[in-house]
């Protein structure tokens, strides 16, 4: 294919801890000598997405950077067994890391990061699921594994009005459960009974500092975005026997507690890592996202936005101010 320029969000360390976002000019020989050439047609945006684009070296190591953990689109040129046209997902791996990633009309990636989506998803849909989406379904298929069930009784949701929450609480629903939503947005428990939340509760109901080492059995299983306090209290409120997905660290990244909820309730912390789940796994989880479990209703937590507004839309998920699943517009089909 030719040299072609191409549009891309780039992020650039302007002077020492200092950086700038803007939408540049980039042809495709800047991109990555990977085998697998896709023009991105969606996108999604992830609390990882915004702190590479702010410049988080624990993420990034080198700046300029393109960030994007997540793209779909069509092949245009691949040494594998992809055909142009063919239409495809990637998710995680080093997409967006030190990979240039998804906020791009063209990535260049390993052939075997790509998925192929079957004949009735599209690219759209494919990003309304997205890392977030992937995630949440893991952590569902692993709490199904350790048998938690609809049945067992109440699921916690933290972190709940974000990419990853929403989505947790849609499909958990959808499969029956029971979803308790924890938040910080007490003005958005309409927006968490609409995604699918049965219950709606903020963080100080649900955070304990007294030190116990057992609380109350309350939750069945939890999908854990937000870490720390949170985490500590909600792993001596599971009822025995059950479950605690861990996925994310908004406040923090350290974990206390005794073995107390282990050894007296039996119950067991799943953690939940999507960016280096092996093919075999993923493909698993995103058929089940694409068939069994796929939602049929999405629009009332899923903000679809244009390549322009990504800047605005970073800041605002720094902020923790984004409310539902960000699906961003990268190119025309
Ligand atoms: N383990 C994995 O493979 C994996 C995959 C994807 C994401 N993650 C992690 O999971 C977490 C959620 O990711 P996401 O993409 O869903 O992010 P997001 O859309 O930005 O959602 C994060 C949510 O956390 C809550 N929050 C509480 N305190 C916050 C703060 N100080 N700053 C920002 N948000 C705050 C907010 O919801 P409420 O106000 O409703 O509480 C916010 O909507 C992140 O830590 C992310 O890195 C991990």
């Amino acid at each position: 294919m030719e040299d072609k320029e191409f549009f891309a969000l780039v992020s650039e360390e302007i002077s020492e801890g200092n950086f700038q976002r803007y939408i540049a000019k980039k042809r495709i020989s800047d991109l990555p000598s990977n085998d697998t050439l896709i023009k991105v047609q969606y996108s999604a945006l992830n609390y990882k997405d915004a702190l590479s684009a702010r410049g988080h070296k624990g993420i990034t190591r080198r700046y300029p950077h393109t960030p994007g953990i997540d793209a779909a689109g069509v092949i245009i040129e691949s040494t594998s067994e992809f055909k142009p046209g063919d239409k495809v997902l990637v998710t995680g791996y080093d997409l967006g890391m030190n990979t240039s990633g998804g906020f791009a009309e063209y990535i260049k990636v390993p052939h075997n990061w790509v998925i192929k989506l079957p004949e009735h998803i599209s690219t759209e849909e494919a990003m309304i699921y997205g890392t977030a989406g992937f995630t949440a379904g893991i952590a569902i298929y692993e709490l199904i594994n350790h048998n938690v069930l609809p049945e067992s009784g109440q699921i916690l949701v933290t972190g709940s009005t974000g990419g990853v929450g929403s989505l947790s609480i849609a499909l958990l629903s959808n499969l029956g459960y029971h979803v308790v939503a924890a938040t910080s947005k007490p003005e958005q428990f309409e927006f968490l009974r609409k995604c699918g939340a049965k219950e709606t509760v903020k963080y100080d109901e649900i955070i304990d500092q007294s030190g116990k080492p057992l609380l109350r059995g309350q939750w069945a299983g939890a999908i854990e975005n937000i870490g720390t306090l949170v985490l500590s209290s909600v792993i001596r409120s599971i009822k025995p026997r059950g479950a605690v997905a861990i996925i994310g660290n908004v406040t923090g990244d350290t974990l206390q507690t005794s073995i107390y909820p282990f050894i007296l309730r039996g119950i067991n912390l799943l953690g939940i890592d999507s960016a280096e789940r092996p093919m075999d796994y993923r493909i698993k989880i995103w058929d089940k996202l694409f068939n069994d479990w796929r939602l049929k209703n999405t629009s009332h937590f899923v903000k679809k936005i244009n390549f322009s507004d990504l800047n605005e839309n970073i800041d605002l998920m720094l902020a923790g101010k984004q409310i539902g699943k960000v699906v961003v517009k990268i190119s025309e089909h």
